[in-house]
């Protein structure tokens, strides 16, 4: 395939393979895009993630998101995302040694945590708790060494757990509690988060399974705002905690991560199934946004939905915790689902439709939510920013603009502006 451009008289053309079109060549053509949000703008080649939009198709390195939540643990999620093929037993056994090994924060990091006032957002302690990590790893900078690369991925997958738990205990005046060798990823995290008096806290093995597989769903999804934010960081040559850390601050807003916690908020705003009607309504008088519904990409059910889906309703009957914002859940999402608005925009429930939920059965508070979001997507963040700093096509990310202001004007003295 190829386009042709005209100006002035002159034909150039331009080559298209696979439908898409490479800027050097626009711009060799004198043509330029104006994309607001990169909505048709690829930034990167990447062989992690894989999205169908319209199919509602997610693998991760070609392994369909439905046998890995099935099947997987989190941490053999973290080994393939970053390295591109599932661990043997020798090497998961290797991988998950490694992880654990790393779970100790510096003292310090406990100071940063502490210092912050008691009602702080959890999500800016994590992403300030994070980016702090570079002043105890300074090595992290050389991210031409292969070796300081690897230790630095591992010691950010094995931490980001603790600074997230003691982001928490921090807002509830509890103690911190240590990481604990005998407990895997997810109960160590659950330990660090939930412990009181117990010696060793064992939180219920459904559970444990439950946000296993909300770890697993979430840990990446290609070139998202906030994935784009650590490319963007890195590609300016920065380490792995600085570009993390970016993509933290990026997560943390209400379009992107922060949406479970606004659903919860919209749930209880409408309270009962028999509001829900009088919502929509205001929705579609653009008075609202129907949070956790519609995706740049899923023009259908997003299949992290359906499996999250299925998990709220098992760790409900797990906790046995009756959550009557479920019902109202339901409602909207059915009645969403059947009205021309959402119809004709192809606005489906996404991940974070149902995942708040979950973790309100789990006793978690709604500003952890996006926290239990950052967690798990560290993986994919790592991922990408590896992907990334060693890709021989990566530039300084360093988009163009439409000017639109003026031109060429004089300066005027204070005492001869208007009004003076
Ligand atoms: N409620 C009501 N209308 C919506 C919604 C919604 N949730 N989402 C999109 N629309 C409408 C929008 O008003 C527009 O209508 P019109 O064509 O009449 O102007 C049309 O659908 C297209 O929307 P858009 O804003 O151009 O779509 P986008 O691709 O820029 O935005 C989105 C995607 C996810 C930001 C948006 O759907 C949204 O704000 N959803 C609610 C927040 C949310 O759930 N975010 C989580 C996303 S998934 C996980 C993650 O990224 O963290």
């Amino acid at each position: 395939m190829q386009l042709t451009s005209t100006q002035d008289g002159k034909s150039t053309d331009i080559p298209a393979e696979n439908g898409v079109v490479r800027g050097a060549d626009l711009a060799r053509a004198g043509l330029s895009t104006y994309d607001p949000g990169l909505v048709n703008t690829a930034t990167v080649r990447s062989a992690i993630t894989y999205i169908d939009g319209d199919q509602g198709i997610l693998e991760y390195r070609g392994y369909p998101i439905e046998q890995l939540a099935g099947n997987a643990t989190h941490l053999e999620v973290a080994y393939l995302l970053l390295y591109g093929e599932l661990p043997t037993p020798d090497q998961l056994a290797v991988w998950n040694n490694e992880i654990n090994k790393h779970r100790f924060v510096h003292e310090n990091v406990r100071g940063i945590i502490q210092s912050y006032r008691y009602d702080a957002h959890p999500m800016a302690k994590l992403m300030s708790g994070v980016a702090s990590m570079v002043t105890f790893y300074p090595s992290a900078r050389d991210i031409a060494d292969p070796e300081a690369r690897e230790r630095n991925i591992v010691r950010m997958l094995a931490k980001i757990p603790t600074i997230a738990a003691w982001a928490y205990r921090q807002s509830i005046g509890r103690h911190y509690v240590y990481p604990n060798d005998e407990l895997g990823y997810v109960d160590n995290f659950l330990a660090m988060l939930f412990q009181s008096q117990q010696l060793v806290y064992r939180a219920d093995p459904r559970v444990t399974r439950a946000l296993e597989v909300l770890f697993i769903l979430h840990a990446d999804h290609e070139q998202n705002c906030s994935t784009n934010a650590v490319r963007a960081v890195a590609s300016a040559g920065n380490d792995v905690y600085t570009s993390v850390g970016a993509g933290i601050g990026a997560l943390f807003g209400p379009l992107h991560g922060g949406a479970n916690e606004a659903v919860l908020a919209m749930l209880k705003q409408i309270g009962s199934p028999d509001r829900v009607g009088e919502f929509i309504e205001g929705v579609k008088a653009g008075k609202a946004r129907l949070m956790g519904f519609g995706h740049r990409v899923y023009k259908s059910y997003d299949p992290r939905a359906r499996i999250i889906k299925k998990a709220c309703e098992d760790v409900l009957e797990a906790t046995g915790a009756r959550n009557p914002l479920l019902e109202v859940a339901r409602e909207l999402e059915k009645v969403a689902l059947e009205d021309e608005y959402f119809i004709s925009r192809r606005l489906y429930p996404n991940v974070d439709f149902y995942s708040g939920l979950i973790y309100e059965a789990l006793r978690f508070p709604p500003e952890m939510f996006t926290v239990l979001f950052a967690v798990p997507r560290t993986a994919g963040w790592c991922a990408q920013w590896l992907e990334g700093v060693t890709d021989p096509e990566q530039k300084i990310m360093r988009p163009r603009q439409v000017y639109t202001g003026h031109r060429e004007r004089s300066f005027v003295p204070l005492e001869g502006r208007a009004g003076a």
